[in-house]
């Protein structure tokens, strides 16, 4: 049966976003999200007739690898990663023109092979192709690429016509302020902003655009979506896995530079941003951006607007783990948080004196992320039974991961002969209605760069002011040691402190 006739909702939906001759050059192609997310992208959009006609796919790393090895781990990334089985028909049209570049990420010589290598392409082409640099390799080789394809002349490719080179580049953007600012100056001498595509693939899922859709085409949020009708606002990105053998990265990272700075600050920015005057990138960039910088800086210390923490031993799924101290790989002195909260105060007319509270953490009880938008509640007086106030506030919930969809909490009346209330939840499941076959996040970014469209990527200003929210927390935490950490036991949804953050305003954190 066609995805149509099962999911109606699909009907008259356009498939086509026309691109340009491209190249696309990943460096890094033999790395991990190589296979698990860019190759399954890649290969989808040829599914889906995304691709231009005239596609070519180049991997680049340090390991010289034969053009027919770089097709043949391909195509076993497609088998294991991606969403749709692997069709030999399409496979084959992509896989025509892939092939593998060796070098250095710090070799001019490397590079100046690469560009002849793209434009041999050209020549049997007849035509010129825009170039995309996907930068997926370690952050440390950031900055030699971006020289590399600056002096190599491949960065200013066509500079200025609507094929010009461009350049996705992954995260981390940055461990703090000043190696953000860093990144972006040696971005800027070597790329304009309009050529540049800083990623979060939060900005790809389907249910984060649908929040936009959902605030800014129905018309009765909007009214409501303000200091007047809203108590608070909680996002939660929950992960039920703990540091497992990542151990090496996240003693580097920790909670904070690993979900908060970015993704969990990506979804505040498109629930508290004012309405854009287009969809255009700019627009709704500048809101994004306005809206940063209208969040007052945080109180540090204690009782102040932070908390940190590491697990300790607990019980996940029913199964013992162990805490994070006691992780391979991990210093037993360590002062890495595995969770943060924080509570964000935003001065401006639609949000003064409402909190946004932010929160993260690993061995959490299950995976979720989700933004729940907390009304006020509404007056008992009616309903109170026998002195007892038991009507819920309703709360709007934009579940972004796993089971997407959306609900509100509503209260009703339980049938039967007295005047009871309950909450009841209205829920809209996008497998439901729409099927559960959608989109990665990676094919709408890969595609979207390829057709020019920066909307769901980070502005450079935009990394900036995040950071530097977040730069003082890292300095202050730093200065402390351990002091100040707490604890909370795998399998539960944080420490003691977290609770204490929304206590004192009356309020207390969602189970989602
Ligand atoms: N993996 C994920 O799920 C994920 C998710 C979100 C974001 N990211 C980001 O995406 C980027 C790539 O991640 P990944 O997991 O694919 O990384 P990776 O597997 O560790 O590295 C990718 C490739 O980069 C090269 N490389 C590795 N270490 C290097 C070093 N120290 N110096 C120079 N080259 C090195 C290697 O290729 P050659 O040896 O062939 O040159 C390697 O295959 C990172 O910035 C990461 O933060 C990854």
């Amino acid at each position: 049966m066609a995805e149509t006739e099962r999911h109606p909702f699909l009907k008259g939906l356009s498939k086509h976003r026309g691109a340009p001759p491209t190249v696309i050059v990943i460096f890094g192609a033999s790395g991990d999200l190589t296979a698990r997310k860019l190759i399954p992208a890649v290969y989808n959009l040829g599914f889906d007739n995304l691709l231009p006609a005239d596609f070519f796919l180049v991997g680049y790393g340090r390991k010289p690898i034969p053009d027919e090895e770089f097709r043949t781990m391909a195509a076993s990334a497609i088998r294991e990663f991606s969403r749709r089985e692997l069709d030999p028909a399409v496979w084959a049209r992509v896989a025509a023109h892939a092939s593998y570049v060796s070098g250095g990420y710090d070799e001019k010589a490397a590079f100046d092979k690469l560009a002849a290598h793209i434009a041999g392409i050209e020549k049997t082409l007849g035509r010129d192709v825009q170039s995309l640099f996907y930068i997926s390799t370690p952050p440390s080789v950031f900055e030699p690429i971006l020289k590399n394809l600056g002096a190599s002349g491949l960065a200013g490719k066509y500079l200025g016509q609507p094929h010009q080179s461009k350049v996705i580049i992954e995260k981390p953007f940055g461990r703090d302020l000043e190696s953000a600012r860093q990144l972006n100056s040696t971005l800027r001498s070597v790329f304009a902003e309009r050529q540049v595509y800083r990623i979060d693939h939060y900005l790809g899922k389907e249910t984060v655009q649908d929040l936009l859709v959902q605030r800014f085409a129905n018309a009765i949020f909007e009214p409501l979506w303000n200091r007047n009708f809203i108590e608070s606002v909680q996002i939660t990105v929950a992960e039920e896995v703990g540091v497992g053998s990542r151990a090496g990265y996240y003693e580097q990272s920790g909670c904070l530079r690993d979900m908060l700075q970015n993704h969990t600050m990506q979804l505040l920015a498109l629930t508290a941003m004012e309405p854009p005057v287009s969809l255009d990138a700019e627009a709704v960039r500048d809101e994004k951006v306005k809206v940063l910088k209208a969040i007052q800086p945080l109180v540090l210390g204690p009782g102040g607007d932070v908390v940190r923490a590491q697990y300790g031993p607990g019980l996940v799924a029913g199964k013992p783990v162990p805490g994070y101290l006691q992780e391979a790989g991990i210093n037993p002195q360590s002062a890495t948080e595995s969770y943060a909260s924080i509570r964000f105060s935003i001065n401006n007319w639609r949000w003064q004196g409402v909190p946004f509270y932010l929160r993260s953490g690993k061995r959490m009880p299950h995976r979720v992320t989700e933004i729940a938008i907390q009304f006020k509640r509404p007056p008992g007086t009616l309903f109170a039974e026998g002195g007892r106030f038991d009507l819920a506030a309703n709360t709007l919930s934009f579940q972004i991961q796993p089971d997407e969809g959306l609900s509100l909490i509503l209260n009703g009346k339980i049938p039967g002969l007295e005047t009871r209330t309950q909450p009841v939840k209205m829920n809209f499941r996008y497998a439901t209605t729409f099927g559960s076959n959608t989109p990665e996040a990676y094919e709408r970014l890969v595609l979207d760069a390829m057709i020019d469209d920066g909307t769901l990527f980070i502005r450079g200003d935009e990394a900036e002011t995040s950071w530097g929210l977040y730069t003082p927390v890292l300095d202050y935490w730093r200065s402390q040691g351990r002091n100040g950490l707490e604890s909370y036991p795998a399998g539960s949804w944080g420490p003691p402190g977290a609770d204490a953050l929304l206590g004192k305003s009356g309020h207390s954190w969602r189970k989602p």
